[in-house]
């Protein structure tokens, strides 16, 4: 069986007892995309890779990776794909080097090729000199680089990386980054997690899904998120007196006497209207929304949003 998608995921579900850790979502990523699923701390995130990588079984729902049906042919996904975990996946009583060549035996590749493999790349993150030096006595981000590494060698077609510059310094950062878009250029198709918008941003990655309590509360491509990110403007303006709730244009996020913050749609109107109150403004000024803002708006009304389709309104406005 053969599909023209990567990954095709309906209907997931993963619940531990009372924490519903992924609740219903449903994506496709196509072959040669960078897909980046972006969240705060507990949105679901690790979960869905550690189902979708076969380390959890899930709840509820259908999962299709590299054509094959994950339940059903979990060894064929196992074949085609690496994975970064958040949890660093390295035997601390083996050196890099032993790390990376008994990995690579699970996948049936030899010593010869896959020492060679992880020179390449263990050199390319410029830790080659640390090859022989033992996983426990490495830092977080030498660790981090060498299961990276670990991760590559096998040639996967389908790559998951669950957070991997998480614990390296702003260069290695960089360097991973610049990597990871590397990889995308050779045709490969990358799964992506932070909690860093700057991160997606600067990779260009093909196509976004913000997730929140376990559900998919907004996804599209870059340019259809942040076309969504920057429909509304925030504004904070301190006025003499406090404005009467039925004259403002927009949503109140904070009102206290004269200081006012407000999202507006349309800043000339929401200009022309105070205007028009005849007060005195002490200051004005607009700022963007920030990642934060995005997603607790998105995530009050997640329910409704999901309910409404909001991933197709999404789709929609930009078409
Ligand atoms: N093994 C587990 N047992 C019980 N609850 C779990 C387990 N793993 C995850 N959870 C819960 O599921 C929710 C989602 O966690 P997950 O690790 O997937 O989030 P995340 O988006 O990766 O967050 P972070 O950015 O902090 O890595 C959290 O509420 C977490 O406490
Ligand atoms: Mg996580």
């Amino acid at each position: 069986m053969n599909t023209k998608k990567a990954i095709v995921v309906k209907g997931l579900k993963k619940y531990f007892k009372k924490v519903k850790a992924v609740d219903g979502i449903s994506f496709e990523v196509k072959y040669g995309e960078l897909f980046a699923l972006l969240g705060q701390n507990g949105a679901g995130k690790s979960t869905t890779i550690r189902v979708l990588t076969n380390l959890a079984v899930p709840t509820d729902g259908y999962i299709e990776v590299a054509g094959y049906d994950l339940l059903k042919d979990p060894t064929n996904v196992r074949r085609n794909i690496g994975l970064v975990a958040e949890k660093v996946i390295l035997y601390n009583d083996l050196t890099a080097m032993e790390n990376i060549k008994f990995f690579s035996r699970l996948y049936g590749i030899k010593d010869s090729i896959s020492e060679e493999r992880a020179k390449e790349f263990l050199k390319l993150f410029d830790i080659w000199t640390f090859k022989d030096m033992l996983i426990s006595k490495m830092s977080t981000g030498m660790r981090q680089k060498v299961n990276l590494a670990r991760a590559l060698v096998p040639d996967p077609k389908i790559i998951f990386l669950d957070e991997p510059t998480l614990g390296l310094d702003p260069v290695s950062t960089k360097h991973i980054r610049d990597f990871i878009v590397g990889l995308r250029e050779e045709g490969r198709t990358i799964v992506y997690t932070t909690h860093v918008l700057h991160d997606v941003e600067l990779m260009n990655v093909d196509e976004v899904a913000i997730m929140s309590e376990g559900k998919i509360i907004s996804k599209g491509t870059l340019k259809e998120i942040k076309k969504h990110f920057k429909k509304a403007e925030i504004v904070e303006m301190e006025t003499d007196e406090t404005l009467a709730k039925d004259k403002i244009k927009g949503k109140i996020l904070i009102q206290e006497g004269g200081y006012l913050k407000v999202e507006v749609e349309d800043i000339g109107e929401f200009l022309r209207d105070v205007a028009k109150l005849n007060i005195q403004i002490r200051s004005f000024k607009t700022l963007e929304p920030s990642l934060e803002d995005v997603y607790v708006e998105l995530s009050e009304g997640s329910d409704n949003n999901v309910e409404k389709g909001m991933r197709n309104t999404l789709n929609e406005e930009v078409k």
